[in-house]
């Protein structure tokens, strides 16, 4: 029997071309043994007509906040009773910016507003919207607020433009939805997650550190929680909203990383380690601003500790997973890297190019583990988080039978 079997999905689409998508999305639904209602914005109705979705989903449309019949039979709080998930999908740049600031001026928010069901968006948009700064903080903040964010992806786009802002193809959709009622993968077991970049001191106003924005460990955490895990974050210093894990752990340095990971480290069943940690610190940190005098300086640099390797050479030692930021010769050199710190997986990824590893919404993982190894293809971070997690509670669950 399909995981969607009765399930009941509410599918708010709002005005974009991707509207289109939704009627394979409804379709593929309807397949899985879902039940199925649509919602449609004003705008939406203009890409694609509600007798579409009337007759694929099986059930009227409803299209209008102050409709008497509807209101009468199932009114928008019932509407957001009814449903198990809600999924907006295409989520227009508007319609994220108005659930942000709350506004209930249509049926669609209002619902959304209204909901105890958990909600995901699927965002489409020109990859110039995504990127502006309004929408990056509307989807922090509405990620923040638990509202899941499945895409958006990278590829051409209906205005002609190149980049990220296509909504996820239904058939990916449908696996989101899929992984999303999937029974709890890490219910009962603990994880240790490091992330981001550290920093560390040459005096008290210079520190040498590196791109990491954190997006792929964040991720990670989001997605362990979201799979039942009890979720400790160690994090350098990023610009991200912290997310909602049992326990977040803010650190600066390699020195302060290792000593917040090791610490903890036995009392967890598995971790795992997306930080990019300095590999070398200055040797000495001047007390005092260091003047420019000088036409060159030389700083002195001496090898941090390997905190991964330290925790996989413990002897109370959880499911150790580390990860591999390579520029060439990523499998030669993530396999070393899995060999040499008695790892029981790496996930390497490219950090050459616009696309995927450091500061990139998007990323593409190479996995190794002894005797397998598996492709993860270019998705948003926080699809790869999810399909990552999977695999990591298969394995560690295979380590421990
Ligand atoms: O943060 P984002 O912008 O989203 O970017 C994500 C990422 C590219 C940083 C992430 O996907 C990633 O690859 N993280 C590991 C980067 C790295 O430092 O790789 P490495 O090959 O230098 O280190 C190998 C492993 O050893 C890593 O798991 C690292 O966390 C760990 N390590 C390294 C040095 C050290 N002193 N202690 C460690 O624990």
């Amino acid at each position: 029997m399909s995981i969607l079997e009765g399930k009941k999905i509410l599918l708010g689409i709002t005005g974009g071309i991707a509207a289109y998508k939704c009627a394979e999305l409804t379709r593929l639904l309807k397949k899985e043994g879902a039940e199925v209602r649509v919602v449609m914005t004003e705008a939406a109705t203009r890409f694609v007509t509600p007798l579409t979705f009337q007759a694929l989903s099986a059930n009227p449309v409803s299209t209008s906040l102050l409709d008497a019949d509807a209101e009468a039979a199932m009114g928008h709080i019932h509407l957001a009773r009814w449903a198990d998930l809600i999924l907006v999908a295409p989520a227009s740049a508007d319609f994220m910016a108005k659930l942000r600031a709350g506004m209930a001026n249509d049926l669609l928010s209002t619902l959304c507003l209204a909901a105890d069901a958990p909600i995901a968006l699927a965002p489409a948009m020109n990859q110039g919207m995504w990127l502006n700064q309004a929408t990056q903080e509307n989807s922090a903040c509405l990620e923040q607020r638990s509202i899941k964010l499945w895409g958006p992806v990278s590829g051409e786009q209906a205005c002609g433009e190149t980049g990220l802002g296509r909504m996820m193809e239904p058939q990916a959709l449908l696996e989101q939805i899929e992984w999303f009622f999937s029974p709890e993968l890490l219910s009962g077991v603990s994880v240790l997650i490091d992330a981001g970049p550290t920093q560390e001191a040459i005096d008290p106003v210079r520190f040498v550190s590196n791109r990491s924005s954190g997006k792929m460990g964040y991720a990670i955490a989001s997605a362990a929680k979201g799979a039942g895990a009890k979720v400790c974050l160690v994090s350098g210093p990023v610009a991200l909203p912290v997310p909602a894990v049992d326990e977040f752990v803010a650190v600066k340095s390699a020195a302060e990383m290792a000593e917040a990971v090791i610490s903890r480290a036995p009392g967890f069943d598995i971790f795992i380690a997306t930080a990019a940690v300095a590999d070398y610190r200055p040797t000495l940190i001047e007390g005092k601003k260091i003047k420019k005098k000088a036409d060159t300086v030389v700083i002195a640099l001496e090898k941090t500790e390997d905190i991964l390797a330290t925790v996989s050479a413990l002897k109370k030692r959880p499911f150790c997973v580390g990860f591999a930021a390579e520029t060439d010769s990523l499998e030669s050199y993530a396999r070393g890297k899995l060999r040499a710190k008695n790892l029981d997986m790496i996930a390497a990824n490219k950090v050459a190019g616009s696309r995927g590893g450091f500061e990139s919404d998007e990323n593409a993982l190479h996995l190794f583990w002894d005797g397998g190894e598996q492709l993860l293809e270019m998705a948003p971070k926080s699809i790869l988080a999810d399909q990552l997690i999977n695999i990591i509670a298969e394995k560690k669950h295979e380590s421990s039978i």
